[in-house]
């Protein structure tokens, strides 16, 4: 049997964390002797979120950058592990189709792909190398249990965490040799600004801090996937194992987004 040590993180970098799951897991990891480096673009919410976190002990870092721009998260990331070596950076910053603010589909699909693809990555790719580098350090990406199965309700959404999750998959093969672990979180329902959009009935939704919990104790363990809720989880991948043409009048019965 393999037994897993739980990490310790001291110093965090979190995308998104100005609301929803973000500002969930930043409050879950601020405590005396923990530097949180926090984005999102609200300068608002993401000041509250540090406020919070500072309260609870934590030193905080705030940044209102656009996952979207490469450079910009190059800069950031960089600067923040050349003053305080990264020892976890979770992707987790997403917008579905109705929190995108766009007008038309393609717009929206558009910034699906910007932000929870290309952000995804520009989170990754700077801190990923130097993690390697040093032979230590963890890598949390958000997916979601969205991303098992092509939705009729959304297609760009469910596409881009589909990408997150093949991506984080294969990154985490890349870098175990080299004491770096990286883990994909697939969470069901969740209440957040993305789920509050939603006019039909969502099945075992859950609060932020709950989830939270969950993602931190998968990561604190090096989990390769932290899939949650369990039955909800079990039905995806029984759902997505069956071939398309069995379950597309299945998928067409769900509610649509817009
Ligand atoms: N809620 C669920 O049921 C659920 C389930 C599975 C997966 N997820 C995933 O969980 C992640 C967090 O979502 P959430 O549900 O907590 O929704 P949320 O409350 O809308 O939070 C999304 C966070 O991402 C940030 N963000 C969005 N676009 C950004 C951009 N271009 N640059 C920087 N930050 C950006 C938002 O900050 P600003 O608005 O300040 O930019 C906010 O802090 C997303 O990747 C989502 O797809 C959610």
């Amino acid at each position: 049997m393999h037994i897993h040590m739980a990490r310790q993180f001291n110093s965090i970098l979190i995308t998104g964390a100005s609301s929803g799951i973000g500002a969930a897991l930043a409050e879950a990891y601020a405590a005396p002797g923990v530097r949180l480096f926090l984005s999102g673009r609200n300068a608002a919410r993401l000041a509250e979120v540090a406020a919070s976190c500072i309260e609870k002990g934590a030193d905080v870092e705030t940044a209102e950058i656009d996952v979207a721009e490469a450079q910009q998260m190059h800069d950031w990331i960089t600067e923040a592990d050349d003053r305080s070596l990264l020892d976890l950076v979770i992707a987790n910053a997403g917008v579905s189709g109705d929190t995108s603010g766009a007008e038309s589909t393609k717009e929206r699909e558009q910034r699906i792909r910007a932000i929870n693809i290309d952000g995804v990555y520009n989170t990754v790719a700077p801190i990923a190398p130097r993690m390697r580098e040093r032979q230590s350090g963890q890598i949390a990406l958000m997916s979601s249990l969205a991303a098992f199965r092509g939705l009729p309700s959304a297609p760009a959404y469910a596409a881009s965490k589909a990408w997150v999750r093949l991506y984080g998959e294969g990154l985490r093969g890349v870098l175990s040799g080299d004491g770096v672990g990286v883990s994909v979180i697939c969470p069901g329902f969740v209440h957040s600004r993305i789920t509050a959009a939603n006019r039909f009935d969502m099945p075992l939704i859950m609060d932020s801090g709950r989830a939270a919990r969950i993602i931190l104790r998968g990561i604190a363990r090096n989990r390769a996937r932290i899939a949650f809720p369990l039955r909800f989880y079990a039905l995806v991948l029984l759902v997505s194992a069956l071939p398309p043409s069995l379950t597309d009048r299945f998928f067409a019965t769900l509610p649509r987004k817009e």
